[in-house]
């Protein structure tokens, strides 16, 4: 049994959870759920990233102090997850105190080390990605990710000598070749490195809201250095040592490509100055574009996740951007393709199989499921689904591991329709047929679980399957020959009606 820790990125309560912030929050919830099925131990961290001076400037916008527009957002975020049932384990957010006791520890610790020091600041500043960018950086003196002006800042800041991490990070990226996957993403954050390190301002005397720096009082440290700490604060970083050493550094976090620099630069150089391990994972992911452009709250195309779960439900929502958006490049989120998807695999292959199961097995056994063969055809199938789909959760690929669960079912589609048990007399053969399908569908409830959670769990009820589904472990639940033959099979409505576009 592993150990298997993932986190999402902590999102910004200035702005209302989209399906951008869902696609990493879906994925994470998917890698969850996968991982417990394969009986490891799992800690699944997201939470909301409440500091800075954009979050300040908004509250001020909006007449309300920051701390109400974070407990506001926040509980939106909280109500997407549910909604879309994200099976989290802790919810962090910055503004607990449990997070300014590790943030603190954590700082001052790098602090002792003497690799943060006093300087002066001047930079060209975007307040949107809270970042200063170089005038080389800056297009025509605008944001490269938001096209906002830049302003003018100096301040005198502590830095965190990031320079001197350049060949440590380095040897890092060579020891450990997968620590940032995608191969792309990781030559991207090797770039980085290689185009030379700054030293990296990380406190603020501008702004109050953050965490206060300890041995100043003057400052609070900048909102990215808090912040990246949350993974950590999570895990009892300077509370409790022994809940730290069970889940650091077993973590994969997952982020879109915008934050490469922070998590794949920053923060493995934080972790070193302060005598930690980087991280073990870091898993980038491209962005979802709606009519080719990134979602932004200025652009105003922005899609809330509860509008498509209206048309679709959760369960298909999830699949959708599971199935069709690979990790890695960007793709564009098209209504159409959601349906034609929706269509194909949900309507047609996954529901339209379940439902001829039930309703033969109602005609020819009375209702009654019978056993499959040992040696079906189906069995073979069946074993590489799951190897093949093992395999790729455990590379994080959801989309790979879908397909070839949707593999067994387009197969045992074909073996129906190859067998007709609809049109043959009732007896040995039709039972034998039936009793192969459905096993099969047995093992795709347990396979596609991660994506569909009460879909397959219905499944599993309507089979006469008893206990709950998350209760089983795979392999060994996968095994063909599982289904014991003598339940009571269920007909139950369409799992999926088939929407026209
Ligand atoms: O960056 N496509 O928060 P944030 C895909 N607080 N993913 C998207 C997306 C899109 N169009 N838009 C957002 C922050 N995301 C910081 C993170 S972590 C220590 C601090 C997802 O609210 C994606 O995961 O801007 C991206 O990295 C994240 O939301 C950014 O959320
Ligand atoms: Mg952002």
């Amino acid at each position: 049994m592993g150990r298997f820790y993932v986190t999402t990125p902590i999102y910004y309560v200035n702005d209302a959870p989209h399906i951008g912030h869902a696609y990493t929050t879906v994925v994470a919830d998917a890698l969850a759920r996968w991982h417990r099925l394969a009986g490891d131990e799992v800690f699944f961290l997201t939470g909301t990233d409440e500091h800075g001076v954009k979050i300040q400037r908004t509250a001020e916008a909006q007449g309300i102090t920051p701390r109400e527009l974070a407990d506001r957002t926040s509980a939106r975020f909280a109500e997407a997850w549910k909604l879309l049932d994200i099976s989290y384990d802790d919810f962090i957010r910055t503004t607990e105190p449990r997070h300014y006791t590790s943030v603190q520890a954590f700082l001052q610790k790098i602090y002792d080390n003497g690799d943060i020091e006093l300087a002066t600041y001047e930079g060209l500043y975007c307040v949107s990605c809270e970042d200063y960018y170089t005038e080389a950086q800056a297009v025509d003196g605008h944001c490269p990710i938001h096209g906002r002006q830049l302003e003018h800042l100096s301040e005198d800041n502590y830095f965190f000598k990031l320079s001197r991490y350049e060949q440590r990070l380095l040897d890092w990226y060579d020891a450990v070749p997968d620590a940032v996957l995608p191969p792309t993403k990781r030559n991207e954050a090797l770039g980085f490195i290689k185009q030379g390190l700054q030293d990296i301002s990380i406190t603020r005397t501008s702004t109050r809201w953050g965490v206060p720096v300890p041995w100043d009082d003057r400052h609070v440290f900048y909102v990215w250095y808090d912040a990246l700490i949350n993974y950590i604060t999570a895990i009892g970083y300077g509370t409790d040592d022994e809940r730290f050493a069970t889940w650091w550094p077993v973590v994969h976090h997952l982020i879109g490509k915008e934050i490469i620099r922070f998590h794949c630069v920053w923060w493995p150089a934080m972790c070193l100055a302060a005598g930690i391990d980087p991280p073990l994972q870091v898993l980038v992911h491209g962005w979802l574009l709606v009519g080719g452009e990134k979602m932004s709250k200025t652009a105003l195309n922005q899609i809330a996740p509860a509008d498509l779960v209206a048309d679709f439900g959760v369960d298909a929502y999830r699949y959708h951007f599971l199935r069709d958006k690979p990790l890695g490049p960007d793709g564009d989120f098209s209504y159409e393709g959601m349906v034609a998807r929706y269509n194909s695999d949900l309507a047609n292959n996954l529901g339209n199989l379940l439902s001829r199961v039930a309703t033969v097995v109602d005609k020819k056994c009375g209702g009654t499921g019978p056993a499959p063969k040992p040696d079906s055809p189906l069995a073979a199938v069946a074993a590489e689904a799951l190897a093949a789909s093992t395999a790729a959760w455990e590379r994080a690929a959801p989309n790979e591991a879908l397909e070839a669960t949707w593999q067994l079912i387009r197969e045992a589609n074909a073996y129906l329709e190859a067998n007709e048990p609809w049109k043959a007399d009732p007896g040995p053969a039709v039972e034998a047929v039936l009793g192969d399908a459905l096993e099969a569908l047995r093992i795709v409830a347990l396979l596609a679980s991660p994506a569909l959670p009460s879909t397959c769990a219905e499944i599993w009820r309507r089979l006469g399957l008893s206990g709950a589904l998350d209760d089983q472990r795979v392999p060994e639940a996968a095994a063909w020959g599982g289904y014991p033959g003598g339940l009571r099979v269920e007909k139950g409505d369409p799992l999926f009606p088939r929407l026209s576009a």
